[in-house]
């Protein structure tokens, strides 16, 4: 094996990095050393070994990588997917590195980037599979394949760095740094954050995945749920949630999304309009609104009775009455 090696370093530059280091202590750098001259002693040009091309790719075990890729090697002692390595049942037992990167007794010889599987460079679809052999039966994953991310190629190494240790190396676990990974690539989103009136995602109070599912879900949006497929607001909002004697019909069958703007908004409450009573008329008038009347529908809800006086003040913040617009157990006027 010696010789096999420095027939390889004699061939090729190792980055510094992965050279064999001091740290790795003198006894090996002597054999090593030792074997280098051994190899040169040689005819040169004739291999050592028949070539590795010739060879069976197989496994060549974790402890032979360490030679050459140290620092990865000593970080991964940390890594959670460490437990492949001593764990019998996964079929991987001493050889977690190939696991992931596929036999690598071809690679170990001829130190080609070629002769290794290497997951950042494989199509999304292939990396994926490279991982979900092991994750695709976990709770967090349903939907994975139909999800969005999926769908449009954003594989998870695109999310998950492997050989990054630290609480937010393998997996975003603070809030902020969640946040900083979605809006690197949903930079829109991220700006409507920054609006006056909003979930405090900027303060690092909270985090895209309170709300959605990175992985896909079975919502629309790749929305978290709450108690089986209600919507993930529910979670925190669960005031809102019912189920009510009387139901307003948006809450229920539109969405929050009807009057909110969930990613943040202009207008207090995070309302989709600046004041309380546009939001209401936009169903609740004589008129059918623009975009319905373009629809061909007439009003939605019912015309509010004739003692409103829409054009006074007191009319203006409907909410000041309907209390509970949301839904109410004893009114269906919503009053109280
Ligand atoms: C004899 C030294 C040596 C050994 C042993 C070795 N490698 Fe490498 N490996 C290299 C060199 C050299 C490179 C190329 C580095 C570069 O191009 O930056 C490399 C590159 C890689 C790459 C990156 C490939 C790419 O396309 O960028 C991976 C992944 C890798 N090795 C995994 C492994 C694994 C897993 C093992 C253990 C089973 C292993 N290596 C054992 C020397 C070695
Ligand atoms: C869970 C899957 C997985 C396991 C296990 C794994 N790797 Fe990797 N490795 C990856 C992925 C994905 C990449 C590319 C993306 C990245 O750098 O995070 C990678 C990248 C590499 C690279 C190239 C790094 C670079 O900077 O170009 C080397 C070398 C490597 N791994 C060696 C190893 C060694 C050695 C082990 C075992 C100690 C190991 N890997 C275990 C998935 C894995
Ligand atoms: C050989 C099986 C195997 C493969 C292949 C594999 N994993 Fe894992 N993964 C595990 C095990 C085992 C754990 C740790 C135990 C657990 O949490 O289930 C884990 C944990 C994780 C974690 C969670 C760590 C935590 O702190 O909760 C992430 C993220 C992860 N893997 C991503 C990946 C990615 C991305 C790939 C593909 C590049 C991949 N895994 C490939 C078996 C595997
Ligand atoms: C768009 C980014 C993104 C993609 C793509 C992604 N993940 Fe994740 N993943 C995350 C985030 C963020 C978390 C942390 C979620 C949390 O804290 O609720 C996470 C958590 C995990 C966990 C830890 C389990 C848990 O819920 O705590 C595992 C395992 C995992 N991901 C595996 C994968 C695998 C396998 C893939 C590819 C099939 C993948 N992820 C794709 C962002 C992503
Ligand atoms: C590498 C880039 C990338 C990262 C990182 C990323 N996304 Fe995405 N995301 C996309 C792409 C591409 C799409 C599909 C096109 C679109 O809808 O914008 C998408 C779509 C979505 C959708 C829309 C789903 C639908 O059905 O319309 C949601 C929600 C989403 N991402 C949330 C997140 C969250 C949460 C994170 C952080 C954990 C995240 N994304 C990180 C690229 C990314
Ligand atoms: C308070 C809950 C909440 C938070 C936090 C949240 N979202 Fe959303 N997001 C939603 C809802 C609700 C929708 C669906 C709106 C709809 O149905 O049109 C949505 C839609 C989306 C969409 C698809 C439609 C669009 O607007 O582009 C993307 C992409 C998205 N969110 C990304 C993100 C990212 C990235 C973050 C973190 C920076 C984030 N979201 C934080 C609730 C949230
Ligand atoms: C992780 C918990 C959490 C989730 C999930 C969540 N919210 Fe919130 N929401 C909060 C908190 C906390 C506040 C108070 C914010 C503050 O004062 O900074 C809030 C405030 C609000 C407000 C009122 C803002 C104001 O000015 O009073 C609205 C409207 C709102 N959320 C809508 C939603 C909608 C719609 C969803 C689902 C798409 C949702 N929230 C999901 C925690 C959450
Ligand atoms: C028909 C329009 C409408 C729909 C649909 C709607 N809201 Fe509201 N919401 C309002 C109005 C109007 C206010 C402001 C109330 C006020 O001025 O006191 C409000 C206020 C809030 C507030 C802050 C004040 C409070 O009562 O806690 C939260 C939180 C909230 N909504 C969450 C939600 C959630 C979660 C959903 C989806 C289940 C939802 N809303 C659906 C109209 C709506
Ligand atoms: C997206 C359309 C929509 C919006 C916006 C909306 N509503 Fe409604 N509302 C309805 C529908 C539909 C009904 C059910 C009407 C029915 O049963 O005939 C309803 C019912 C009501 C009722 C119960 C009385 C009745 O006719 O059963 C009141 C009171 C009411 N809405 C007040 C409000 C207020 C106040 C707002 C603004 C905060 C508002 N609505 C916003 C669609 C809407
Ligand atoms: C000063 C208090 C007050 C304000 C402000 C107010 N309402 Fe009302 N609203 C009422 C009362 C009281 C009723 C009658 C309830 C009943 O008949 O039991 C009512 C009834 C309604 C109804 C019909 C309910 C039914 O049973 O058919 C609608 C729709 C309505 N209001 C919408 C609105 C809208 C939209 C606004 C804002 C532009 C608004 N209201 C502002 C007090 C108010």
């Amino acid at each position: 094996m010696l010789r096999l090696l420095c027939t390889a370093c004699s061939r090729f530059v190792c980055p510094p990095a992965r050279r064999i280091t001091a740290a790795r202590g003198g006894a090996l750098l002597a054999m090593v050393a030792a074997g280098i001259i051994a190899a040169s002693a040689q005819d040169k040009p004739t291999p050592a070994v028949p070539p590795a091309e010739n060879k069976p790719a197989d496994y060549a075990g974790s402890q032979a990588c360490q030679l050459c890729h140290e620092d990865i090697f000593k970080a991964f002692q940390k890594n959670p997917h460490h437990v492949v390595e001593t764990d019998k049942k996964r079929g991987f037992e001493n050889n977690a590195c190939e696991s992931c990167h596929g036999p690598a007794s071809k690679h170990t010889e001829s130190v080609s980037p070629s002769d290794i599987r290497q997951p950042a460079k494989l199509s999304p679809a292939e990396a994926d599979r490279v991982c979900l052999r092991c994750h695709q039966n976990q709770p967090t994953h349903t939907g994975r394949i139909n999800g969005s991310h999926a769908k449009n190629e954003v594989s998870c190494v695109s999310c998950h760095s492997i050989h990054k240790n630290g609480p937010n190396g393998l997996v975003a676990r603070t809030p902020a740094a969640v946040n900083e990974q979605c809006a690197g690539c949903h930079k829109t989103v991220w700006a409507s954050f920054q609006r006056p009136f909003k979930h405090r995602l900027p303060e690092g109070g909270m985090s895209c995945v309170d709300c959605h599912n990175p992985h896909g879900s079975l919502l629309p949006r790749q929305m978290q749920s709450a108690r089986g497929n209600e919507p993930g607001c529910f979670n925190c909002h669960g005031d809102k949630s019912g189920p009510f004697v009387f139901e307003h019909g948006p809450v229920r069958l539109e969405g929050c999304g009807t009057c909110h703007e969930p990613h943040g908004s202009a207008n207090p409450r995070m309302l989709t309009r600046h004041e309380v009573r546009f939001v209401c008329l936009e169903c609740h008038a004589n008129l059918p609104s623009p975009t319905a009347a373009a629809a061909g529908n007439g009003p939605l809800g019912t015309t509010p009775p004739a003692f409103h006086d829409l054009r006074s003040p007191r009319f203006a913040n409907c909410t000041v009455c309907h209390q509970k617009v949301h839904g109410s157990y004893v009114d269906r006027a919503f009053l109280k």
